[in-house]
Parts: structure tokens; C-alpha cells; sequence
């Protein structure tokens, strides 16, 4: 057992989570603008990153810039959150995550999906170079792409338009996410997902669809997940309808080489990966691969050379300026330290529209845990609630409680300084505009005065005025980060998912829980599989709760 990797003792850990307990106390009472009186704030309490070599970079406008300066950590906080991460054995353990280790210690497993992006590394596993398979699969899917973005391989009906992933959880949200934000590098067949039991998804998906020309791709690491199993076999119907060989328009994406023959998806139609890569982490792989169909290999490749320099960063800068590391103290500091339950992420990106999902399972699944490594209950609340919508909408939806409500809620911004549509220049200066606006009104608030001038200008008088004003008080003192970069590049799309992985890594390794787990997705598997025969009328047991029967019978009398 690897628990205790670098970690110090409880009592040391303990003496640090209490000094940061009374930091907080302490910046309860501080208004943030205060912190501001530093001019070199801003600076301080930002870090900037490349993605490459210092000489490239100079050339190349690649770089991001997370700005952390509007959140209540100052820099005796910020000392203490980084000896919180020393302390845990953050460093010891991303070394032994690089290195192969096995620290997925609930399952066994090494967590090495950093090899994907890395393709000419040198990664060993148990002494076994795992990269030789890794490249040989790699090159496989890059001549596959190319084949089929050039028409080499067909459909019965002529080249592919349309390829269609069917897939869920990690084997769904990564390419389906990426897809999305990489939309203007699209010069391949359209991409369509599938990944809800729900038969509407597939039913919606698939209409309008020709099967002829349409490409079906089967994502499913273990290729025995209900719902994608249920969605791959009805997909194949649909296909068999019109085609005679429906065989040859499926590919499997999977590490369970024989269940994916008995499916009949011909082996070198296969792209496998290994237990090392974790669903939510999986998208640099042949999960991909649909991406990798939209976009083109070379397009991919930047996108895994994004991911790379994030990890070369997050191995190499010292903490106090390594982006994941200050990205997770920031959670920490929210929601460990501060208590603030949720998370807000809110890209003023309309192609990040997934990213929340994305981030969803990533960090939700990832650090949902109740017991340490060892077992044992946590001492502090473990991953916040994440969430969000691009911006400007969520604006127009639920900002009201982030900048009035009674909880507070850290806010994540993201926003790319040009965007794609370069005649379209007037949108994106108001993009801008607005994500600037709001983490300054969350930050700075508006007072009694300011609200009472505000109620006078508008024509109120005596109590109503006062009454008005009210309403028109925003608190302030509401945390955000914002990380900004200059175009949403699909290198830059790597740097920002890999920056988010190590976040979750950082901050599971700070709360001493197992990060590449995830247990607590299996009762409902196995409840659902009990209840499916009785949908189907079969026997209850005695034992079945009143609220399940109720909605049995409900279900039934509908028909
Ligand atoms: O929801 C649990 C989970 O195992 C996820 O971790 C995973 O991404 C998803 O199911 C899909 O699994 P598979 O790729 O094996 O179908």
C-alpha cells in the first residue's frame, strides 16, 4: 500500500488546516477591494503560462493567464495553503503518478493517461515499456481518420458524412465537449453523440441521418455499460435496415478485446487502451478518436502537445507558481476553508458549452468521496458541486443568487481574448465586457448609499426610497478566478483540460482521498438491473420500499 506517499502525519495536517481555519476568520471581515491597496495585487496573485519553450512563446501568443487576485487569499494564506500541499505530499505523489506507480489503490491501477499525450515519453509499468503499444495504436487511429476523412474507406452508400459516438460518462463527455469547442478546426464528417438509455437520444440523433454513409463508433472501455450496450444494439438494427453489412461500419473503442469481437466488430477495427486510463480521463486516446475524425490528426496532435506542456508545467514550476497547484489551493481555500459548497464554472465561451458537464464528472466523480485512502472518514467536506452555463446566459438565469443570494458562490471564469469570428468583432467586445463586469460587480457590490442615489434618481421618496434602495444592494465580496487565453486553439483546449485533471489531482491528494475511483456510481447499476424485471411485470419482494411500489404502480396504470 502506497497511502502515505509523502504525506505527513495527521497532527501536522491538522495544525495546518486549523491555521488556515483562523486565516478565514480573518478574511470574513476583509473587504476584498481592501487587498487591492497593493497595486501589485493583480500580478502577485496571477500566473501566467506558455504552454512552451520561452523562445517559442515569443512568437507564438499561446499564453494563458489565471488571475486569482479577486479572491480573499492573501499572501500569509496563500503561504500556508502551498506548505498544506507540500504537507500532503502533492509533489511526491504527482512524481509517483508520472512515474507508474499504482495510486489508484482502491482498483490496483497506475494512473498514466499523461502517456497518451506524450506519445514519444518514456513511460514503464512494473518494468514493461507500456509505449510501444500506446504509439502502434496512435498511428492506427491517425491512418484510420485519414482514410476516412478522405474517403479511403466508405460506407455502402459512398465516403462517411457523419459519424455517430456512442458512449457515456467519460466514453461520451470529453469528445463530445471537445468536438464542440473545437467547431471551427471541423473539416471532417459531422460528429453526433449518443450516450442517454433514454431512446429519445437516439431516436432524435439518428433521424435525418443517412446509414449508408453514416459511421458508428462504440465507446465503452469495459463494452458492458448498460446504456451504451442497449444504444449500440439498437444503432446496429437501424443500420442493418438499409445496409448489408453493418459490421463494417462500426468501431469499437474498448480495452475488452473479446466482447468486442463477440459484438462482431472485426479486430482491426479496435482501438484499445488500458486500465491506466480512466474513463474521465480518457479523451487524449482513442476516446478521441471522433474528434480526432473531425478535426485530423495534426489538429489532435496539438491538441495532445497542449496537454503535454500542461503536464511538463505542473511536474516542473515550483508550486507558488505551478497553475494546477494554485487553481486547486483556490478550491481549497473555497470549500474546505471557506466552506462554500458549489462551484461555479462559467465560460464566456459558447463552444465551452460542455465544459461544465465535462467538469462535472471530472471533479464530482473524481473527489465525491467520504473515506481517506486509508479508510477512514474524511475531517474535511470533500469536492464541491460543480456547475455552471457559458456565459452571457446564465446571466440571464441564475446570477441573481450569486451576486444577491444568501450562499456564496466562487465563481470560474473563462474567456478566450479573440474569437473565431473575426467580423463578428462587436459580439465578442461585448463578451468581454460582460465577463470583466461581472467578476468586478460580484467583487466590488454596490452599497446602501450608491443604491439609495439609484432609488432617489428614479423618482422614489421617504420609506419607499428606503424599501428600493434595499433591493438594489449588492454585498460584494463574492470570490471569482478568471482564466484567460488568447484563442480557443485545440492546443489550448489540451492546456486547459489537462490544467483542470491536475486541479482534481492536487486537491484529492490534498484531502488524502483515492481521485481515479468511483464507487459510488455502482448501487444505482446494480438496483436498476434488480428493477428492470419488474417494469417488466415480474414478481416484487415483500421487502420493496412503499415509494418504489407507488411508482411501480404508477408506471404500470400508465401503460
Ligand atoms: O459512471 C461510471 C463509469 O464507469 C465512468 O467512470 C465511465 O466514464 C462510464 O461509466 C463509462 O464506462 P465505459 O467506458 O466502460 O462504458
Amino acid at each position: 500500500m502506497q497511502q502515505s506517499i509523502g504525506r505527513s502525519n495527521d497532527v501536522t495536517l491538522s495544525t495546518i488546516w486549523e491555521r488556515l481555519d483562523a486565516q478565514a476568520g480573518r478574511a470574513a471581515t476583509r473587504p476584498l477591494m481592501a487587498l487591492f491597496e497593493d497595486r501589485g495585487r493583480a500580478a502577485a496573485f496571477s500566473v501566467r503560462f506558455a504552454g512552451q519553450s520561452a523562445a517559442a512563446a515569443a512568437t507564438d501568443a499561446e499564453e494563458m493567464l489565471f488571475d486569482f487576485s479577486k479572491t480573499n487569499i492573501d499572501e500569509e494564506t496563500l503561504e500556508l495553503l502551498i506548505e498544506l500541499a507540500i504537507a500532503a505530499g502533492v509533489q511526491a505523489r504527482r512524481d509517483a503518478m508520472f512515474a507508474g506507480r499504482r495510486i489508484n489503490e482502491t482498483e490496483g491501477r497506475a494512473v498514466l493517461h499523461s502517456a497518451l499525450r506524450n506519445p514519444e515519453g518514456k513511460v514503464a509499468l512494473d518494468g514493461r515499456d507500456v509505449m510501444p503499444g500506446l504509439r502502434e495504436t496512435l498511428l492506427r487511429m491517425r491512418g484510420f481518420a485519414r482514410e476516412i476523412r478522405g474517403g479511403g474507406i466508405c460506407g455502402q452508400g459512398g465516403p462517411i458524412t457523419d459519424v455517430v459516438n456512442i458512449g457515456i460518462g467519460g466514453s461520451d463527455l470529453g469528445p463530445a465537449m471537445a468536438c464542440l469547442a473545437l467547431a471551427p478546426y471541423h473539416d471532417g464528417p459531422r460528429c453526433h453523440f449518443i450516450s442517454n438509455v433514454d431512446g429519445a437520444d437516439a431516436a432524435d440523433t439518428l433521424r435525418g441521418l443517412d446509414p449508408e454513409t453514416t459511421l458508428v463508433i462504440v465507446a465503452s472501455k469495459t463494452f458492458t455499460t448498460i446504456e451504451t450496450m442497449t444504444n449500440a444494439e439498437t444503432v446496429r438494427g437501424w443500420m442493418a435496415a438499409r445496409v448489408s453489412e453493418p459490421g463494417a461500419q462500426f468501431v469499437a473503442l474498448s480495452s475488452a478485446l473479446e466482447k468486442t469481437a463477440d459484438f462482431g466488430i472485426a479486430p482491426e477495427r479496435v482501438f484499445g487502451f488500458e486500465d491506466w486510463v480512466g474513463g474521465r480521463y480518457s479523451v487524449w486516446g482513442p476516446i478521441g478518436l471522433s474528434l480526432m475524425i473531425a478535426i485530423g490528426p495534426e489538429r489532435f496532435d496539438e491538441f495532445l502537445a497542449g496537454g503535454a506542456a500542461m503536464d511538463a508545467h505542473f511536474r516542473s514550476a515550483p508550486l507558488r507558481a505551478n497553475l494546477p497547484v494554485l487553481l486547486a489551493l483556490v478550491g481549497i481555500w473555497h470549500a474546505q476553508v471557506q466552506g462554500h459548497a458549489t462551484r461555479a464554472v462559467l465560460p464566456y465561451d459558447q463552444r465551452l458549452a460542455r465544459l461544465p458537464a465535462y467538469l462535472q464528472q471530472l471533479e464530482m466523480e473524481s473527489n465525491g468521496k467520504s473515506v481517506t485512502m486509508s479508510g477512514q472518514a474524511v475531517s474535511r467536506p470533500t469536492g464541491p458541486v460543480v456547475w455552471g452555463e457559458p456565459g452571457t446566459n446564465g446571466q440571464h438565469a441564475f446570477y441573481q443568487l450569486i451576486h444577491q443570494g444568501t450562499q456564496i458562490v466562487p465563481c470560474e471564469f473563462l474567456v478566450a481574448a479573440r474569437g473565431h469570428e473575426p467580423e463578428l468583432a462587436r459580439h465578442h467586445r461585448l463578451l468581454l465586457a460582460n465577463v470583466l463586469a461581472q467578476s468586478k460587480a460580484l467583487m466590488e457590490g454596490r452599497g446602501i448609499e450608491a443604491a439609495r442615489a439609484i432609488a432617489a434618481k428614479a423618482g422614489f421618496q421617504g420609506d419607499e426610497l428606503e424599501r428600493q434602495a434595499r433591493h438594489r444592494v449588492f454585498p460584494g465580496n463574492r470570490p471569482s478566478t478568471t482564466l484567460i487565453y488568447p484563442q480557443l486553439t485545440p492546443r489550448m483546449l489540451g492546456q486547459i483540460v489537462a490544467l483542470y485533471e491536475h486541479r482534481v489531482f492536487t486537491e484529492g491528494v490534498i484531502l488524502g482521498i483515492n481521485s481515479f475511483d468511483q464507487w459510488g456510481v455502482e448501487l444505482g447499476k446494480e438496483l436498476a438491473n434488480s428493477l428492470e424485471p419488474l417494469l417488466a411485470g415480474g414478481p416484487r419482494s415483500e421487502t420493496l420500499d412503499g415509494s418504489t411500489a407507488q411508482l411501480l404502480d404508477f408506471i404500470a396504470a400508465a401503460g
